[in-house]
């Protein structure tokens, strides 16, 4: 029911702006008998997109859209047209996946210095995989975590400790993969608790987890402490860098205190980086590292007994599109370190602006110490 349609006197819904093309364009539930004309869908889904662009472009929406101009995703969408009808599935088809695929995973690695890891022998060293998005590199390695553990330490019933600020995927994971997630509270400066968490740490545990930066304060948790934490127990840790991974190596290049949150780490075992988000890349691929190619394998799934044939997947998409990565390795490459630093700066510029202006207005207080994303809360005011 649109805004217009509710009946005087009844509550308001969150629903309520969710239909506003009911009356407005012609809804389907069956197929039309004869296929529409391809201009007028073409000019109905033109109108469709100016509208909803015109709410993100009153640059009020926070989160959700990361920006790298119309030019770039122009330039992005004509790369995904090369690639668009090209499944990544039959890598014997398409080898430029293995190369975009291969090429993206390592620049991403290597921003998040994976040069940091010793390598002494051929399953050392930092690799990954291209993903549908962070949800998807935050589950890959729950399952790799859950299936080792089970393998190597005998662990039927897994579980994992994370701050209660960690991003509901994990949740999300715990459930389609049956792991407990043990979501320990996070202390008065809205980090994670590094104490509580080794605390609840049990003979089931397989990884801990934190963020850098997490959803929603901005914040990026003691890392540097629950890597030894990791270290000291002898499981996993997962960094969240989905909404960082992109930004904080060039803060810190900038100048910025950073906080140690990558492979520099020595209990770092699996980070998830996400293109789509500050890497300005299309939606639909983020990326998952991990420390070793030991825990990476648990992630495939492959089999040999289907009438079919052979059939392997790194992650878990069957088919999927050659114009995602296509268009993610051109984001990349298109910006290099130089437009990365560029925009960055721009985006501190205004992170900078923001907390001096917060700073400065008594009814207001920031969620911690933060970076590039910005928590605002109040004791007076409702937020
Ligand atoms: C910190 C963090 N982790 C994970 C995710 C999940 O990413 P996606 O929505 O691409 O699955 C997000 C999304 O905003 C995030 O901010």
């Amino acid at each position: 029911m649109s805004r217009e349609e509710r009946q005087p006197g009844s509550a308001p819904s969150v629903f309520d702006d969710m239909y506003p093309y009911r009356g407005r364009f012609e809804s389907y539930t069956t197929l039309p008998p004869t296929g529409r004309d391809r201009a007028e869908i073409l000019h109905e889904l033109r109108q469709i997109a100016r509208s909803e662009d015109a709410r993100w472009e009153t640059g009020r929406i926070s989160g959700s859209y990361y920006h790298g101009g119309k030019e770039h995703y122009a330039f992005l969408n004509e790369i995904f047209g090369l690639f668009s009808h090209v499944n990544l599935l039959q890598r014997d088809m398409c080898p430029s996946g293995t190369k975009f695929e291969a090429e993206v995973v390592s620049m991403t690695a290597n921003m998040l210095h994976a040069e940091a890891v010793e390598c002494s022998g051929p399953d050392d060293g930092v690799c990954g995989a291209i993903t549908s998005g962070g949800s998807e590199s935050i589950m890959l390695p729950m399952l790799a975590y859950r299936e080792q553990a089970r393998a190597v330490r005998g662990i039927t019933a897994p579980e994992m400790v994370v701050p209660d600020t960690i991003h509901p995927a994990f949740e999300k994971g715990a459930y389609y993969f049956g792991i407990r997630l043990v979501r320990v509270p996070v202390g008065a400066d809205f980090l994670a608790d590094v104490e509580a968490m080794r605390a609840a740490i049990t003979p089931d545990t397989i990884a801990l987890a934190g963020s850098a930066a997490n959803y929603p304060h901005g914040l990026i948790d003691p890392l540097a402490r629950l890597s030894e934490v990791a270290l000291a127990h002898g499981i996993g840790m997962h960094v969240d860098a989905c909404l960082g991974g992109f930004l904080l190596p060039w803060i810190e290049k900038l100048g910025y205190d950073v906080p140690p949150f990558d492979f520099r780490l020595p209990g770092v075992t699996s980070m998830s980086c996400d293109t789509h988000k500050w890497g300005y890349g299309l939606k639909g691929a983020s990326v998952v590292l991990y420390r070793r190619k030991t825990l990476r394998r648990w992630q495939y799934f492959s089999t040999t007994s289907w009438p079919g044939g052979l059939y392997a997947s790194p992650t878990m998409a069957g088919s999927r599109s050659g114009g995602i990565t296509a268009s993610t390795w051109a984001s990349l490459v298109a910006h290099g370190e130089e437009g990365y630093l560029d925009t960055t700066r721009r985006i501190m510029r205004a992170a900078d602006t923001i907390k001096t202006g917060v700073a400065r207005i008594t009814e207001l207080r920031m969620a911690g110490n933060p970076t590039f994303c910005i928590a605002i809360l109040s004791d007076v005011v409702d937020i």
